[in-house]
Protein backbone atom coordinates (compact mmCIF):
# COMPACT_ATOMS: atom_id res chain seq x y z
CA UNK A 1 0.00 0.00 0.00
CA UNK A 2 1.25 3.25 -0.81
CA UNK A 3 1.51 6.15 2.09
CA UNK A 4 2.89 8.95 0.29
CA UNK A 5 0.37 11.55 -0.67
CA UNK A 6 1.51 14.63 -2.54
CA UNK A 7 -1.44 16.65 -1.19
CA UNK A 8 1.10 17.32 1.82
CA UNK A 9 4.02 18.72 -0.65
CA UNK A 10 1.81 20.73 -3.49
CA UNK A 11 3.55 23.83 -4.15
CA UNK A 12 6.71 23.30 -1.95
CA UNK A 13 10.10 24.26 -3.59
CA UNK A 14 10.16 20.82 -5.71
CA UNK A 15 7.04 21.05 -6.96
CA UNK A 16 8.12 24.83 -8.23
CA UNK A 17 11.45 23.78 -9.74
CA UNK A 18 9.44 20.52 -11.27
CA UNK A 19 6.95 22.59 -13.12
CA UNK A 20 9.44 25.57 -13.64
CA UNK A 21 10.98 23.29 -16.08
CA UNK A 22 7.88 20.94 -17.09
CA UNK A 23 5.98 24.08 -18.14
CA UNK A 24 8.92 25.19 -20.56
CA UNK A 25 9.54 21.80 -22.03
CA UNK A 26 5.69 21.93 -22.82
CA UNK A 27 5.49 25.29 -24.33
CA UNK A 28 8.55 24.85 -26.19
CA UNK A 29 6.92 21.41 -27.61
CA UNK A 30 3.54 23.56 -28.67
CA UNK A 31 5.62 25.91 -31.16
CA UNK A 32 5.31 23.26 -33.89
CA UNK A 33 1.78 22.44 -34.77
CA UNK A 34 2.35 18.52 -34.99
CA UNK A 35 0.40 17.22 -31.81
CA UNK A 36 2.86 15.59 -28.84
CA UNK A 37 1.99 12.71 -26.27
CA UNK A 38 2.54 13.66 -22.81
CA UNK A 39 3.14 11.14 -20.68
CA UNK A 40 2.79 11.20 -16.58
CA UNK A 41 4.42 8.15 -15.11
CA UNK A 42 3.40 9.01 -11.36
CA UNK A 43 0.56 11.86 -11.52
CA UNK A 44 -0.93 12.52 -8.68
CA UNK A 45 -4.24 14.23 -7.77
CA UNK A 46 -3.85 16.50 -10.59
CA UNK A 47 -4.56 19.48 -8.66
CA UNK A 48 -4.34 20.25 -4.80
CA UNK A 49 -6.25 22.17 -2.60
CA UNK A 50 -4.32 24.44 -0.64
CA UNK A 51 -6.53 25.18 2.25
CA UNK A 52 -7.32 21.62 3.01
CA UNK A 53 -5.44 20.07 6.07
CA UNK A 54 -3.02 18.17 4.01
CA UNK A 55 -1.70 21.30 2.50
CA UNK A 56 -1.77 23.09 5.40
CA UNK A 57 -0.23 20.36 8.31
CA UNK A 58 2.90 21.62 7.38
CA UNK A 59 1.93 24.75 4.63
CA UNK A 60 4.78 23.69 2.32
CA UNK A 61 3.40 25.99 -0.42
CA UNK A 62 4.06 28.84 2.32
CA UNK A 63 8.00 28.32 1.44
CA UNK A 64 7.22 27.40 -2.40
CA UNK A 65 4.97 29.04 -4.43
CA UNK A 66 3.19 31.09 -2.16
CA UNK A 67 6.79 33.68 -2.45
CA UNK A 68 6.50 33.93 -5.68
CA UNK A 69 2.78 34.46 -6.29
CA UNK A 70 2.59 38.59 -5.31
CA UNK A 71 6.26 39.17 -7.28
CA UNK A 72 6.42 41.68 -9.73
CA UNK A 73 10.31 40.72 -11.00
CA UNK A 74 9.76 37.21 -11.90
CA UNK A 75 12.00 36.15 -14.79
CA UNK A 76 10.29 35.34 -17.82
CA UNK A 77 9.77 31.67 -17.12
CA UNK A 78 8.55 31.62 -13.54
CA UNK A 79 6.17 34.41 -14.68
CA UNK A 80 4.84 32.14 -17.66
CA UNK A 81 4.56 29.60 -14.20
CA UNK A 82 2.74 31.76 -12.21
CA UNK A 83 0.31 32.59 -14.69
CA UNK A 84 -0.90 29.23 -14.65
CA UNK A 85 -0.89 28.76 -11.27
CA UNK A 86 -3.30 32.02 -11.39
CA UNK A 87 -5.18 30.60 -14.29
CA UNK A 88 -6.07 27.75 -11.63
CA UNK A 89 -7.41 29.98 -8.80
CA UNK A 90 -9.96 32.05 -10.77
CA UNK A 91 -11.18 33.56 -7.48
CA UNK A 92 -7.57 35.31 -7.50
CA UNK A 93 -6.26 34.30 -4.18
CA UNK A 94 -3.75 31.16 -4.31
CA UNK A 95 -6.17 28.67 -2.98
CA UNK A 96 -5.21 25.41 -5.19
CA UNK A 97 -2.19 24.22 -7.12
CA UNK A 98 -1.88 22.66 -10.27
CA UNK A 99 0.00 19.60 -10.41
CA UNK A 100 1.48 17.96 -13.56
CA UNK A 101 -1.80 17.00 -15.03
CA UNK A 102 -3.44 20.24 -14.52
CA UNK A 103 -0.76 22.15 -15.97
CA UNK A 104 -0.33 19.73 -19.10
CA UNK A 105 -4.20 20.03 -19.33
CA UNK A 106 -4.02 23.68 -19.22
CA UNK A 107 -1.33 24.36 -21.96
CA UNK A 108 -2.58 20.98 -24.35
CA UNK A 109 -3.82 21.72 -27.96
CA UNK A 110 -6.67 20.15 -29.47
CA UNK A 111 -4.57 17.48 -30.66
CA UNK A 112 -2.02 16.41 -28.03
CA UNK A 113 -2.69 13.64 -25.81
CA UNK A 114 -2.27 13.10 -22.19
CA UNK A 115 -1.70 9.57 -20.73
CA UNK A 116 -1.56 9.82 -16.77
CA UNK A 117 -0.70 6.92 -14.18
CA UNK A 118 -1.08 6.97 -11.14
CA UNK A 119 -1.35 3.84 -8.13
CA UNK A 120 -2.90 5.54 -5.43
CA UNK A 121 -6.55 4.40 -5.15
CA UNK A 122 -7.71 7.84 -3.72
CA UNK A 123 -5.43 9.93 -6.43
CA UNK A 124 -6.03 7.50 -8.65
CA UNK A 125 -10.05 8.41 -8.50
CA UNK A 126 -9.40 12.42 -7.94
CA UNK A 127 -7.57 12.64 -11.45
CA UNK A 128 -9.93 10.11 -12.71
CA UNK A 129 -13.14 12.43 -11.92
CA UNK A 130 -10.73 15.37 -12.97
CA UNK A 131 -9.83 14.38 -16.66
CA UNK A 132 -10.53 11.27 -17.12
CA UNK A 133 -13.66 12.34 -19.32
CA UNK A 134 -11.67 15.07 -21.53
CA UNK A 135 -11.21 13.96 -24.79
CA UNK A 136 -7.19 12.83 -26.05
CA UNK A 137 -6.88 12.00 -21.94
CA UNK A 138 -6.02 8.76 -20.60
CA UNK A 139 -6.20 8.12 -16.80
CA UNK A 140 -4.74 4.60 -15.64
CA UNK A 141 -4.93 3.17 -12.15
CA UNK A 142 -1.67 1.44 -13.21
CA UNK A 143 2.36 0.80 -12.45
CA UNK A 144 3.70 3.71 -14.74
CA UNK A 145 6.59 2.36 -14.80
CA UNK A 146 5.43 -0.40 -16.70
CA UNK A 147 2.76 1.37 -18.12
CA UNK A 148 5.90 3.74 -20.09
CA UNK A 149 6.65 0.93 -22.35
CA UNK A 150 3.06 0.72 -23.86
CA UNK A 151 3.51 4.76 -24.99
CA UNK A 152 6.52 4.77 -27.10
CA UNK A 153 7.05 5.81 -29.49
CA UNK A 154 4.15 8.06 -29.68
CA UNK A 155 2.27 7.86 -33.21
CA UNK A 156 3.29 11.78 -33.76
CA UNK A 157 6.80 10.74 -33.04
CA UNK A 158 6.54 13.81 -30.55
CA UNK A 159 6.29 13.06 -26.92
CA UNK A 160 7.50 13.98 -23.66
CA UNK A 161 7.80 12.33 -20.22
CA UNK A 162 8.23 12.89 -16.64
CA UNK A 163 9.03 10.47 -14.33
CA UNK A 164 8.35 11.48 -10.96
CA UNK A 165 8.07 8.78 -8.28
CA UNK A 166 8.06 9.83 -4.36
CA UNK A 167 10.82 7.29 -4.17
CA UNK A 168 8.98 6.21 -1.56
CA UNK A 169 11.19 2.98 -1.49
CA UNK A 170 15.05 2.87 -2.78
CA UNK A 171 13.31 0.68 -5.65
CA UNK A 172 12.32 3.16 -7.30
CA UNK A 173 15.98 5.06 -7.78
CA UNK A 174 17.06 1.66 -9.88
CA UNK A 175 13.46 1.15 -11.58
CA UNK A 176 13.74 4.90 -13.30
CA UNK A 177 17.08 4.16 -14.88
CA UNK A 178 15.57 0.92 -16.25
CA UNK A 179 12.67 2.88 -17.30
CA UNK A 180 14.57 5.34 -18.82
CA UNK A 181 16.85 3.05 -20.34
CA UNK A 182 13.97 1.08 -22.38
CA UNK A 183 12.49 4.08 -23.15
CA UNK A 184 15.03 5.29 -24.59
CA UNK A 185 15.43 1.72 -27.02
CA UNK A 186 11.82 2.44 -28.10
CA UNK A 187 12.19 6.04 -28.45
CA UNK A 188 15.37 7.90 -28.82
CA UNK A 189 14.06 10.93 -29.34
CA UNK A 190 11.85 11.77 -26.58
CA UNK A 191 12.22 14.59 -23.99
CA UNK A 192 12.32 13.01 -20.88
CA UNK A 193 12.35 15.04 -17.57
CA UNK A 194 13.24 12.74 -14.14
CA UNK A 195 12.57 14.80 -10.88
CA UNK A 196 15.17 13.45 -8.06
CA UNK A 197 15.07 14.54 -3.93
CA UNK A 198 17.97 15.65 -2.45
CA UNK A 199 17.85 13.27 0.54
CA UNK A 200 20.75 11.58 2.48
CA UNK A 201 20.72 8.52 0.58
CA UNK A 202 23.41 6.87 -1.72
CA UNK A 203 20.75 5.53 -4.05
CA UNK A 204 19.78 9.66 -4.36
CA UNK A 205 23.22 11.04 -4.73
CA UNK A 206 24.18 8.69 -7.45
CA UNK A 207 21.02 9.24 -9.87
CA UNK A 208 22.23 12.41 -11.48
CA UNK A 209 25.74 10.49 -12.29
CA UNK A 210 23.82 7.53 -13.91
CA UNK A 211 21.11 9.64 -15.41
CA UNK A 212 24.56 11.65 -17.32
CA UNK A 213 25.34 8.16 -18.59
CA UNK A 214 22.43 7.05 -19.58
CA UNK A 215 21.41 10.20 -21.87
CA UNK A 216 24.57 10.16 -23.67
CA UNK A 217 25.03 13.62 -25.69
CA UNK A 218 22.28 15.71 -25.14
CA UNK A 219 21.06 16.60 -21.36
CA UNK A 220 20.12 19.55 -18.86
CA UNK A 221 20.17 19.42 -14.97
CA UNK A 222 18.60 21.67 -13.16
CA UNK A 223 19.47 21.64 -9.19
CA UNK A 224 17.72 23.70 -6.10
CA UNK A 225 19.16 23.41 -3.07
CA UNK A 226 17.04 25.10 0.07
CA UNK A 227 17.58 23.58 3.09
CA UNK A 228 19.43 21.10 4.90
CA UNK A 229 18.60 17.23 6.17
CA UNK A 230 17.87 17.86 10.18
CA UNK A 231 20.17 15.38 12.63
CA UNK A 232 18.57 12.36 12.16
CA UNK A 233 19.38 12.96 8.08
CA UNK A 234 16.15 13.20 7.45
CA UNK A 235 14.21 15.93 5.06
CA UNK A 236 14.44 17.36 1.77
CA UNK A 237 17.17 19.57 1.10
CA UNK A 238 16.37 20.39 -2.04
CA UNK A 239 15.74 18.65 -5.62
CA UNK A 240 17.18 17.93 -9.33
CA UNK A 241 15.43 17.92 -12.48
CA UNK A 242 17.04 16.10 -15.22
CA UNK A 243 16.40 16.12 -18.47
CA UNK A 244 17.40 14.15 -21.68
CA UNK A 245 16.90 15.50 -25.25
CA UNK A 246 15.93 18.99 -23.78
CA UNK A 247 14.25 22.00 -26.28
CA UNK A 248 17.98 24.26 -27.42
CA UNK A 249 16.51 27.13 -25.66
CA UNK A 250 15.24 25.15 -22.23
CA UNK A 251 19.15 26.31 -20.29
CA UNK A 252 18.79 30.40 -21.67
CA UNK A 253 15.36 30.07 -20.05
CA UNK A 254 16.07 28.71 -16.77
CA UNK A 255 19.53 30.84 -16.03
CA UNK A 256 17.74 33.58 -14.74
CA UNK A 257 15.06 31.71 -12.61
CA UNK A 258 17.27 29.47 -10.53
CA UNK A 259 19.78 32.26 -8.46
CA UNK A 260 16.19 33.84 -8.26
CA UNK A 261 14.96 30.46 -6.72
CA UNK A 262 17.88 29.84 -4.52
CA UNK A 263 17.83 33.49 -3.23
CA UNK A 264 13.62 33.52 -2.62
CA UNK A 265 12.93 30.19 -1.60
CA UNK A 266 16.78 29.50 0.35
CA UNK A 267 15.70 28.23 4.22
CA UNK A 268 19.41 28.54 5.05
CA UNK A 269 22.38 30.46 4.24
CA UNK A 270 24.16 27.62 1.80
CA UNK A 271 21.02 27.55 -0.65
CA UNK A 272 22.62 27.38 -4.17
CA UNK A 273 21.53 26.25 -7.29
CA UNK A 274 23.12 24.09 -10.21
CA UNK A 275 22.21 24.37 -14.09
CA UNK A 276 24.33 22.45 -16.60
CA UNK A 277 24.23 21.03 -20.01
CA UNK A 278 26.14 18.55 -22.35
CA UNK A 279 24.81 19.97 -26.19
CA UNK A 280 25.71 17.12 -29.06
C1 LIG B 1 5.51 13.02 -6.48
S1 LIG B 1 3.90 12.42 -6.70
C2 LIG B 1 3.45 12.97 -8.29
C3 LIG B 1 3.26 14.43 -8.45
C4 LIG B 1 2.86 14.89 -9.82
N1 LIG B 1 3.72 14.33 -10.87
C5 LIG B 1 2.91 16.40 -9.92
O1 LIG B 1 3.96 16.96 -10.31
O2 LIG B 1 1.90 17.03 -9.65
C6 LIG B 1 4.17 10.71 -7.00
C7 LIG B 1 2.89 9.91 -7.22
O3 LIG B 1 3.24 8.63 -7.74
C8 LIG B 1 2.31 7.67 -7.25
N2 LIG B 1 2.96 6.35 -7.45
C9 LIG B 1 3.86 5.71 -6.67
N3 LIG B 1 4.34 4.62 -7.29
C10 LIG B 1 3.73 4.58 -8.52
C11 LIG B 1 3.85 3.72 -9.64
N4 LIG B 1 4.69 2.67 -9.64
N5 LIG B 1 3.11 4.00 -10.74
C12 LIG B 1 2.25 5.06 -10.76
N6 LIG B 1 2.12 5.92 -9.72
C13 LIG B 1 2.84 5.68 -8.62
C14 LIG B 1 2.08 8.10 -5.84
O4 LIG B 1 0.84 7.59 -5.37
C15 LIG B 1 2.09 9.64 -5.98
O5 LIG B 1 0.79 10.12 -6.16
Amino acid sequence: MLAYRHAFHAGNHADVLKHLVLVQVLRHMALKDKPYRFVDTHAGAGGYSLEGRYAQKKAEFAQGIARLWERDDLPPALAELVALVRQFNPEGRLAQYPGSPALAHLLRRPGDQLRLFELHPTDHRILNAYLGQQKGVEVRFADGFEGLKGQLPPPSRRGVVLLDPSYETNGDYARVVAALRDALQRFADGVYLVWYPQVAKVEAAELPRRLEALAGKRWLHARLTVGRPDAKGFGLAGSGMFVINPPHTLHERLAPCLPYLSALLGQVDGASHRLEQKSA
